[in-house]
């Protein structure tokens, strides 16, 4: 190519800084098509993609019973807004959903909306609604969406909160167990008790929303006894337990839903999201009956919620990831990730912890900096691996590759890892 001649990926970007709000931050990554663990770009480069979208690619890009599903919904109709007119796919990802629910025995009802942060703000309007209380008890690490009430829950700063408060009233923030940094159960009920001595009257809390392995706060899978200890908390005080899965759930850990992994604890209102809808927007509440149906007709829903091709896409993607073969197999795959990354953790003395929950894996780089696992993120990109960080201090380093992916692939991925962690 000549000095003049731009490439593809360069044109487009340059387009893209013109036009395209510089809020929504830019990665070099500029694609043209995605099949199964590999996107390519314009240029015709090809990347291994332990991105996965931001954790939405569990069963692959470009799933073969996902696209042939929304073929034949382009077909038929591409909306009808659920509240003018019934369509089947919606009623069957909410059968599927309420089949595969973690939330107890009973009737289960489901909503279907458009992205995790909607879904979180619906399932608060429900207990908020069941409950007749206004409060909510969000935790350290947490990441719950961008909206006024989910930025509000979420717990960092700087990009998601900075300059956009003012923030939604009553929300109570505790910490987390984090055992890595010295945050045990015992510790986290402790804080609790404490808020609700000091800050807020537990018989004003609706719910309390938790990630059983929080996601963006930098994969830290709770404690096995929390979770349990959390929800005899609620039950004593009548609050509703929300499990908030977007990240964590649909296969990721090697069950359809982490809170699986946990005994002890059933929670009130699931919600689901990214993987979901199989590349598609769709995220999901899902509750027992008479929690979901404390919302009289109206109060809930959108134009675009459960859309027609989301929700087929979705069908296809719950059929898939509900096989046990599937989910054996996402859980092998997170055995090998795990072994290799604790080789990588052995020769590598940057590395504090491995750690995670199956397939949804991640290491701290001891150092509070996010320039190490920057530079690793960017080291892994020129050699042709897609990685992300996450972490209050941007110091860990996920692992999302499809649960699809090959062996071969998988130890590609984990080799370029391992030469960008050298390098980075
Ligand atoms: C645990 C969790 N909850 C909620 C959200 C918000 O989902 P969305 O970006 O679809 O609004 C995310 C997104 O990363 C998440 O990881």
């Amino acid at each position: 190519m000549s000095l003049t001649e731009q490439s593809a990926s360069a044109r487009v970007s340059a387009e893209r800084s013109r036009y395209v709000a510089r809020g929504v931050s830019t990665p070099k990554l500029v694609v043209e098509s995605a099949g199964g663990a590999r996107v390519k770009d314009v240029d015709g480069n090809t990347f291994l993609d332990f991105a996965g979208g931001i954790a939405c690619q569990n069963t692959g890009h470009g799933f073969g019973p996902v696209v042939a599903a929304v073929h034949e919904q382009a077909d038929r109709y591409l909306h009808q807004c659920f509240m003018v007119g019934t369509y089947e796919p919606y009623v069957e990802v909410c059968r599927r959903l309420a089949e595969l629910s973690p939330c107890g025995t009973g009737e289960q009802r489901s909503i279907l909306v458009k992205s995790g942060a909607e879904a979180i703000e619906n399932a608060l309007k429900i207990a908020r609604v069941a409950t007749g209380r206004p409060a909510v008890i969000v935790f350290d690490n947490a990441f719950h969406g961008r909206t006024l009430l989910t930025m509000t829950m979420t717990s960092k700063v700087k990009p998601y909160k900075a300059g956009f408060g003012p923030f939604a009233p009553e929300v109570y923030r505790t910490p987390a167990p984090y055992p890595y940094r010295g945050i045990t159960s015992d510790d986290a009920i402790a804080a609790l008790e404490h808020l609700f001595k000091g800050d807020v009257d537990p018989e004003t809390v609706a719910c309390v929303v938790l990630e059983p392995v929080q996601g963006e706060g930098g994969f830290i899978p709770m404690p096995p006894d929390f979770p349990a200890r959390l929800h005899e908390i609620c039950r004593t005080h009548g609050i509703l337990y929300v499990d908030d899965e977007v990240q964590s759930g649909v296969g990721r850990t090697g069950t359809m839903w982490a809170i699986e992994h946990y005994a002890g604890v059933e929670p009130d209102l699931l919600v689901s999201g990214k993987s979901l809808g199989g590349g598609l927007p769709l995220a999901g509440v899902t509750g027992r009956q008479e929690i979901v149906d404390a919302v009289p007709p109206g109060g809930l829903g959108g134009t675009f919620g459960g859309n027609p091709l989301s929700c087929a896409a979705a069908v296809a993607v719950l059929d898939a990831v509900s096989q046990p073969a599937f989910l054996a197999a996402a859980t092998r795959l997170g055995a090998t990730m795990r072994e290799r990354l604790d080789g990588l953790a052995s020769r590598h003395a940057a590395i504090g912890e491995v750690r995670g929950l199956g397939s949804m894996l991640a290491f701290e780089l001891a150092e509070q900096t996010p320039d190490r696992a920057q530079a690793v993120v960017a080291a892994a990109f020129d050699r042709s691996l897609l990685l992300l960080a996450c972490g209050l201090y941007g110091n860990v380093i996920r692992l999302l590759p499809p649960l699809t992916i090959a062996d071969d692939e998988l130890d590609e991925g984990m080799t370029i890892l391992e030469e960008a962690l050298t390098e980075g």
